[in-house]
């Protein structure tokens, strides 16, 4: 019975020692189990005389009962840890900065064509758009565009398949959709995407245009002249801007201008105008002793290389996002 005391020592020592389940449940049985150090002893206690049975058997017991306890907090020992490496594992560090959501940002020719529509609706104009496959109708007959007009040619037009319509090559059909269905006084502006066969560093095969179209019973080129100056000065925000209009040709149109604006030590052609011609408005059934108006067509993407100082305008289109996170 001497060897009691060691017994519990051992076992108390072998215990803590171990930190894997099994391996517990294995000293286990070295000490508790059937063939177990403890188990032998016991076997002895009934050579034991009477009277000193109760004595051993109570020191026994509480041998017993400080193996079992130590066995016990060890398996919550191991069980803890296992759980706490656990959860360490698949702990979530909820002070790290959120990874967010990649915000975008609008084009800057979009930026741009939304500054052109508010600045118009300021004025009264509303906004209107119309498709961009158009037919040869919309896109040049009603325009007053002869059938022999080189603007027509395969050259300078993206025709579809079935040989009867096109990609409009500028937003002036609208005038034509919308005076169909319209009676003066008109007021209108209409911005979309255009196409040409062109690209250069002026020009590329889809570009925007913003047309503007005024009819009523005394609109004068006066009204032309002051309704675009004053929008390009606020567009710009500069009140001395330098805005020159120079007589040109189109044929839906009488007089005709291209209005340019100052560009370093030059110009740049920023659009097109006119009075409305008397031939398109007859096309569209307005009576054109009564009515008269003017028309315009400005390059927004020619506006924005202008504000935001690109020299190519090409840069727009090549979606490299370095370029275009400048306007943001
Ligand atoms: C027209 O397209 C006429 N429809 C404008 C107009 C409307 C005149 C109403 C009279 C009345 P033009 O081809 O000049 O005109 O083009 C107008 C503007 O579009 C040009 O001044 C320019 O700013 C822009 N533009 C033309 N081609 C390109 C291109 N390939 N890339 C970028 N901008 C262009």
């Amino acid at each position: 019975m001497e060897k009691l005391d060691t017994i519990v020592q051992e076992a108390l020592q072998a215990f803590a020692g171990v930190t894997d389940a099994a391996q517990l449940e294995h000293a286990k049985a070295r000490y508790l189990g059937k063939a177990g150090a403890l188990t032998e002893l016991q076997k002895n206690l009934g050579k034991i005389s009477p009277a000193e049975r109760p004595a051993m058997g109570a020191r026994f017991n509480s041998a017993k009962d400080q193996i079992e306890t130590a066995l016990t907090a060890q398996r919550e020992k191991i069980q803890s840890a296992k759980l706490n490496a656990q959860l360490a594992l698949e702990a979530l560090d909820v002070t790290l900065p959120g990874r967010g959501v990649h915000a975008g940002g609008l084009h800057p020719v979009t930026r741009t064509l939304a500054r052109i529509t508010a600045l118009f609706h300021s004025i009264g104009f509303e906004v209107v758009d119309g498709p961009e496959i158009e037919t040869d109708f919309y896109n040049f007959t009603a325009l007053n565009q002869p059938e022999n007009h080189p603007a027509r040619s395969m050259h300078d037009t993206f025709y579809l398949d079935d040989g009867k319509h096109l990609l409009r090559t500028h937003t002036s059909p609208i005038q034509i959709r919308y005076m169909e269905t319209h009676e003066p006084p008109i007021k209108i502006i209409a911005p979309g995407r255009v196409y040409r066969v062109d690209s250069d560093a002026t020009h590329s095969p889809m570009f925007h245009q913003i047309e503007g179209l005024w009819v009523d019973e005394r609109v004068s080129f006066a009204d032309l002249k002051g309704v675009v100056v004053d929008f390009l000065r606020r567009f710009f925000e500069r009140d001395d801007l330098r805005v020159r209009f120079r007589p040109s040709f189109f044929p839906f149109t009488e007089p005709s201008a291209e209005i340019d604006m100052s560009f370093g030590d030059g110009w740049l052609e920023i659009g097109g105008c006119g009075m409305v011609h008397p031939n398109v408005l007859r096309n569209v059934k307005i009576d054109s002793e009564k009515y008269q108006g003017f028309a315009f067509g400005l390059g927004p993407d020619r506006l924005s290389m202008l504000r935001y100082g690109v020299n190519d305008l090409r840069l727009f289109y090549e979606n490299d996002l370095r370029f275009l996170k400048q306007f943001n």
